[in-house]
């Protein structure tokens, strides 16, 4: 194969540990071979139609599918003419086996509250709910927004407009009257369904007063119903506002979940990307669900004697499919917790595992270095010998975090999935599956079964092994987004235009000799250094690989003799000062991990990182600090403002 003249990008990182999976864990998995995934690959690659339409019938369907798929380029529908209903399959179904009783959702309020609820209890109170929605006019079709904190209330709401067909749109509790606004007026909401106030590391978040100041710019929203958890004052508009639990106390439990349409738009969520205005990505409903359950099923290896506990909000995409889709139709036990991991104590997640004997822990990269920037005594206070899998998503885990987790929170036991997907996606398309794949820290693998993926140039040829290109999707898959909410044009250009005809969502791979991805980091992050197109998530896992060194952020600064000079925002693990001899250090810690070409010109230590509320770090406004630009993108989707102000202050 003859090498390009220059890659697209430029791959540095060798990592070369491997870990196969346990064989008392294959033995027992879902899939237990490497052969076995091999051979389901093949298949679901050979003929995806046979292969989603086998795996389809696993769902419970009011009318079956006449047709597997229309690929109208970039159009696709799934299991045509197919009538069916998520809630149903995700409660109905479960009802007449043993996991009737068994516990759907156990949740513990940051203030220790508990709450359980069994598939019977769940389903109760999601037909409830259903009815509440229909008594006041709502119809399948209409779009209803969810603004509440982690609470069971919020996956009560979330499958009861699956149930009556109403498109939900959760927006993250954690944003403001602006955002709410923005999301409920293009969506034309004519529900908001909310709570009083939420808790938030012991302080009270006053989510109906964002409601309601962002109400008086939603002229769509004719009922609010208001959830009260922290029983603060508020404000009660008459004839607009119900409060759920008096709605709740005079609906039926019983309720005829709706049959509808394979390809009915089940929710629009709207991305949380580090530039631009938000989308509002339109997921079905029979691919949706298929991608969640199958993906749910054999990456997370799911047994009816675990305990799931899946760390995302219901938010965000994570907390869609692997908090209440994907895990409720396989009728597994999901353990959910509303309230910070650092509260009251930096141990919360690891006395909420031995409490609740959690087995299967999902998070992301940026949990795990705030964990390793917190010290090693936490974990190591609790007992977590109930997990027997982990997880991560939302961003490249460096391997060195990856290593801390497989040690500190795994035991040396249990296996990683990392998983990589997006909001888009639906589902997880790059995963190990637990009982089969050997792991390769900052690898996420294998593509799941149906996922085309590949790594290409710009002109779509197929790069060889080791070579940095552009991670595209060939065929799709049953969980894709179908468009983008009010602008399918936009869907069009965003991810069928920059590698026709391949669906591209802008992240830079490579693939090994084994056929392992590796994901790079994001295309637009690609920095060029003296011609050499390096990704930030290389150079940032070398920094990491110091022993002093929690997270580390790279971006490039304009620079005349190599063009981009490299400038690294590192925090420190505890017990290590900023030091400038430290500095000094990691320069040569990264010219001998990955060569001189990557050398940071500037190190700069900071405690904190400027990142998107669901953690991703914004690489963008730390490429304006380091080039002492002004901040003109912009900074809506940015967690905390205060960190971008610390930063520029804290020159060398
Ligand atoms: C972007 C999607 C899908 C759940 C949460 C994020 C990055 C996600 C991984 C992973 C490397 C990852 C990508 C992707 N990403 N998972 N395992 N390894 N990168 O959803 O907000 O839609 O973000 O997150 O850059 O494109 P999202």
């Amino acid at each position: 194969m003859s090498e390009p003249k220059s890659p697209e990008i430029q791959s540095v990182l060798t990592e070369g540990r491997q870990f196969p999976p346990p064989k008392t864990f294959s033995e027992r998995a879902v899939l237990g071979s490497m052969e076995a995934y091999e051979r389901l690959y093949a298949e679901s690659i050979a003929d995806p139609e046979a292969f989603f339409a086998e795996r389809a019938r696993e769902l419970h369907w009011f009318t079956p599918f006449k047709q597997t798929r229309e690929w109208n380029h970039p159009h696709v529908k799934w299991f045509l003419g197919g009538t069916l209903n998520l809630a149903y399959n995700c409660l109905d179904r479960h009802l007449t086996t043993s996991r009737r009783d068994k516990a759907a959702l156990h949740w513990e309020g940051e203030n220790g509250d508990t709450r359980s609820l069994s598939y019977l209890e769940l389903h109760r109170e999601v037909c409830r709910f259903a009815n509440v929605l229909t008594q006041s006019g709502l119809v399948a079709g209409d779009r209803v927004a969810l603004y509440m904190g982690m609470v069971p209330e919020l996956v009560i709401a979330t499958l009861a407009c699956a149930r009556i067909g109403a498109t939900h749109s959760v927006i993250f509790g954690g944003f403001s009257a602006t955002a709410i606004a923005d999301r409920v007026n293009d969506a034309s909401a004519r529900a908001i369904v909310t709570c009083d106030g939420a808790w938030r590391r012991g302080k009270l978040v006053p989510l109906k007063a964002n409601v309601d100041e962002a109400l008086d710019r939603c002229p769509s929203v004719e009922r609010v119903f208001v959830v009260q958890r922290t029983g603060n004052d508020m404000n009660l508009v008459e004839g607009r506002d119900v409060l759920w639990h008096e709605a709740m106390a005079t609906a039926s439990h019983e309720h005829d979940a709706a049959p509808l349409d394979s390809e009915h738009p089940s929710f629009i969520l709207y991305t949380s990307g580090t530039t631009g205005k938000p989308k509002g990505v339109v997921h079905s409903t029979a691919g949706y669900l298929l991608g969640a359950y199958l993906t749910t099923k054999y990456v997370f290896d799911l047994r009816d004697d675990d305990v799931y506990f899946c760390t995302a909000d219901v938010g965000w995409i994570t907390g869609h499919t692997y908090v209440v889709y994907g895990p409720l139709s396989n009728g597994a036990t999901v353990f959910m917790y509303e309230g910070a991991p650092d509260f009251p104590e930096k141990d919360r997640f690891w006395a909420l595992i031995a409490r609740w004997k959690v087995s299967i822990f999902y998070t992301a990269p940026t949990a795990i270095r705030a964990f390793i920037k917190w010290g090693d005594e936490h974990p190591a206070r609790h007992d977590l010998s109930s997990l027997r899998l982990l997880g991560t998503v939302g961003e490249p885990i460096n391997p060195e975090a990856w290593i801390w987790y497989r040690k500190h929170i795994g035991g040396d036991r249990c296996p990683i999935v990392d998983t990589f997907w997006q909001t888009e996606t639906g589902s997880i398309m790059i995963s190990p599956l637990p009982g089969a794949t050997t792991t390769t820290p900052g690898s996420a693998t294998r593509p799941f079964f149906g996922v085309e993926a590949d790594v290409v140039r710009k002109d779509g040829s197929p790069c060889g092994p080791d070579e940095g290109g552009f991670l595209v999707i060939k065929q799709p898959w049953p969980s894709m987004l179908r468009t983008v909410w009010g602008d399918d044009a936009r869907y069009q250009t965003q991810y069928f235009s920059q590698i026709p005809p391949y669906y591209f969502a802008g992240d830079g791979a490579r693939r090994d000799a084994l056929g392992n991805f590796w994901i790079m980091g994001r295309i637009d992050d690609v920095m060029n250094v003296s011609g050499h197109r390096l990704g930030t998530m290389e150079i940032e896992s070398a920094l990491v690989s110091h022993e002093a060194v929690a997270e580390a952020a790279v971006v490039g600064r304009p620079d005349e003799a190599t063009g981009t000079a490299v400038v690294a925002f590192v925090s420190l693990r505890p017990g290590y000062s900023p030091e400038a001899a430290l500095k000094e250090a990691l320069k040569g810690h990264v010219t001998r991990e990955i060569g001189a070409l990557a050398r940071p010109a500037e190190i700069r230590f900071t405690q904190l990182l400027p990142k998107t509320r669901s953690g991703k770090i914004m690489r963008r406004l730390l490429g304006d600090v380091a080039s002492n630009r002004q901040t003109l993108g912009d900074t809506t989707t940015l967690e905390d403002l205060s960190v971008l102000a610390a930063l520029r202050e804290d020159q060398e």
